[in-house]
């Protein structure tokens, strides 16, 4: 029995029956995240910054409690480096416009085929408004990064910025970060790292990874929608040109000129999520209580059930860099032979198991792979063997239906 389950509400009653694969997407709450979240925003909710009344101060203790929370998460040297913004997409979005006064029609823009829109739009769009040019790094036709024609791009191109995916939402590849980082150093360039996929599954330590930036969001990790995590190192942030403009992250006004802040409320302008930044804190308060190595461990084993379930089933394709002995985690992608995903979906979805069928905001990869979609299997904590039987049930189920 999975006792991490029993933390989630949403898993109690009949919904215990139901199995949810779409963490990957979005995750389920603990009752202490949705605990903390209630209790702040019945009892204890005032503004955070501004406020000289007793209440306002602690709120934005606790914002900045959970800033130095998070920074001792995910090991930023100090808690300075730590941004919250609205999610991983607007913590891109923030470092593309951020950092376009340093681009030039001269520079290049290097990005994974692999990338989620999130951290491929922007760039493009970085790309269109600078004149510099998009260049993209190849996979494996599993999926796996193709390291030679990154240090091929890399040597050619002398990119001024690479953004590149921890683990990928669409095929569970894991990136080896260390090797990445090492090949763009040689050549100068600032390291992206979109972490929305990793942060739920392992340790990510910024430090020893050495990457500039790391994005995730909040509601991936057991936390709220609405919050996510920009972190930086100080050089690199300080480089960024604040580009939201209001209250909070000012530090003089006159009607001759502005003068801004310093990092961290540089670049959070405006009211934050203030509830949802505590409810961000218990969640990882909540993991952490568990211990990353323990999630992993469990998820590991949890996911080679599920491959080798899935393998058993003959009338199934899956892909991802498993199929070439490479590393691969708590997400993957198959399809049924000769069936549109969708439709595939719709009827699993009526045995109560849930999983995302579609381009996973993934298109450049599916179109590199020669997919038109998948479906798409992803673990959070609260799955557990019997989800897998009740996934390998379905499908059987969905293959009869299908076969007629
Ligand atoms: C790898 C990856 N990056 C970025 C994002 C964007 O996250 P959000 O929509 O929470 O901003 C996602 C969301 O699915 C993702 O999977």
């Amino acid at each position: 029995m999975n006792t991490f389950r029993e933390s989630f509400p949403f898993f109690s009653g009949n919904r215990n029956e139901l199995s949810y694969f779409d963490s990957a997407a979005t995750t389920h709450k603990p009752q202490s995240v949705i605990d903390i979240e209630k209790r702040f925003l019945s009892e204890e909710y005032a503004t955070v910054n501004r406020g000289a009344y007793s209440m306002s101060a602690k709120a934005s203790q606790y914002v900045e409690d959970v800033r130095v929370d998070i920074a001792k998460f995910i090991n930023s040297k100090i808690p300075e480096n730590i941004i919250f913004t609205q999610g991983a997409t607007s913590a891109v979005n923030l470092i593309a416009y951020g950092v376009e006064p340093q681009i030039s029609s001269n520079d290049t823009i290097l990005v994974s085929i692999l990338e989620h829109h999130s951290n491929f739009v922007p760039w493009q769009e970085l790309c269109k408004r600078t004149g510099a040019t998009f260049k993209t790094v190849d996979i494996s036709k599993n999926g796996t990064i193709n390291y030679e024609d990154l240090e091929k791009k890399l040597k050619t191109h002398k990119p001024k910025l690479l953004a590149i995916t921890h683990v990928s939402n669409l095929l569970g590849s894991v990136s080896d970060v260390e090797k990445i980082v090492s090949l763009a150093k040689k050549t100068n360039t600032l390291v992206v790292l979109d972490g929305a996929q990793s942060i739920p599954h392992m340790t990510i330590d910024v430090q020893e990874l050495d990457i500039d930036f790391l994005v995730f969001s909040g509601h991936k990790i057991y936390g709220p929608s609405g919050v996510g995590v920009l972190y930086g190192k100080t050089k690199e942030l300080s480089k960024l040109k604040p580009t939201n403009f209001g209250g909070g992250m000012i530090s003089v006004v006159s009607k001759e000129q502005t003068t801004f802040a310093d990092l961290p409320n540089r670049l959070e302008a405006g009211t934050p999520p203030i509830s949802q930044i505590v409810a961000l804190g218990e969640a990882i308060k909540f993991v952490s209580s568990i211990g990353m190595e323990k999630i992993k461990n469990y998820e590991e084993v949890l996911f080679n059930k599920l491959i080798s379930s899935l393998r058993e089933l003959d009338f199934i394709d899956l892909y991802g860099p498993i199929n070439e002995g490479k590393k691969q985690q708590a997400i993957v992608s198959f399809n049924l032979h000769s069936v549109h995903p969708h439709d595939v979906a719709t009827t699993l979805d009526a045995k109560g198991v849930m999983l995302r069928a579609g381009h996973h905001c993934a298109m450049p990869a599916l179109k590199f792979m020669s997919l038109p979609g998948t479906l798409r299997v992803s673990l959070g904590i609260y799955n557990t063997e019997s989800d897998i039987s009740n996934l390998v049930d379905a499908l059987k189920y969905a293959r009869k239906i299908f076969s007629k």
